[in-house]
């Protein structure tokens, strides 16, 4: 066999792989609106078949199991349901996440950014994915009510990237969102759009491709369509999935008067940092 036909034969076989993940892609089910295409799926088998996206930006379900049952049992969804029954899902051990983590990391061109807990992240440090430890810092958070010791009022943010140069837009500012918690469409730990505004804006370009691979009621997919970027979001839970469709039209459906769709530069950016 001459060199010309063994490249030809790999050639040959990388075209039949690429068909033969298409062809498993399209066994799942899946709904497209405008520039989004979401997956009703469990992620750990729709993430190897996709192809590279852009950015990850997501909010896996985590917190160690009894957390997570302790904080999902305190909350009633609106029909009256527990939401830790109506969740039906375990949070992911720090192990997992990182193991996760690092498969977004090279599905992904450039950043990662998604909720954890603060336990969890030196996992991602030993992985040599983190690049920073970033908070949500939740001013409307419930007060310890117990008022014998500080209460939390934020949330961790892990940023992570793969080897090679980074850009963001946030210029010199830090790794700190502040934002009140989430509006109610139905998901028990929805996630607030201004925050997923934020780190799609700061993480990512207008016209980009974002995963979410834990797109829960679709918070991640509404922030990149009024962002003007490409979304893939894939969610295991049929009604989170039908809120998320619903959203992210009505996201297209619903003019945003007070963002616009193309990001621009922050205050820090245009002072501190362009100085001569
Ligand atoms: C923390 S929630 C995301 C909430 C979302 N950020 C929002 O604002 O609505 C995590 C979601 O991941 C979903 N999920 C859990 N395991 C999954 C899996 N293996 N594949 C896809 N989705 C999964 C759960 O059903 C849940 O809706």
């Amino acid at each position: 066999m001459t060199d010309y036909d063994a490249a030809d034969n790999s050639a040959k076989c990388y075209e039949l792989a690429i068909k033969t993940m298409r062809e498993k892609l399209e066994g799942f089910h899946r709904v497209e609106i405008g520039d989004c295409t979401l997956y009703r799926a469990d992620c750990r088998e729709v993430l190897p078949l996709l192809p590279k996206v852009d950015a990850v930006v997501t909010d896996p379900p985590y917190g160690d199991d009894a957390t997570h049952a302790k904080h999902l049992s305190s909350i009633t969804l609106r029909n009256g349901e527990p939401a830790g029954q109506a969740l039906g899902f375990d949070g992911i051990t720090k192990e997992e996440l990182a193991a996760m983590a690092c498969q977004w990391v090279e599905k992904a061109k450039r950043w990662v950014v998604f909720s954890c807990e603060w336990r969890h992240v030196a996992r991602l440090d030993d992985a040599g994915i983190l690049v920073r430890f970033g908070v949500w810092r939740k001013p409307d958070g419930a007060p310890q009510f117990t008022g014998d010791r500080p209460g939390t009022g934020w949330e961790a943010v892990a940023v992570c990237h793969g080897p090679g140069r980074k850009r963001w837009n946030g210029g010199g500012s830090h790794a700190f969102w502040s934002i009140p918690k989430a509006g109610f469409y139905g998901h028990p730990t929805e996630k607030p759009e201004a925050l997923l505004r934020a780190l799609v804006r700061d993480f990512t370009d207008a016209g980009e491709t974002i995963l979410d691979p834990f797109m829960g009621s679709g918070t991640t997919g509404v922030a990149c369509v009024k962002l003007g970027r490409k979304f893939i979001g894939v969610e295991i839970d049929d009604k989170y999935f039908d809120i998320a469709c619903k959203r992210i039209r009505d996201a297209y459906a619903q003019p945003d008067f007070f963002v616009s769709r193309v990001p621009e530069p922050k205050a820090e950016q245009l002072g501190m940092f362009n100085q001569p």
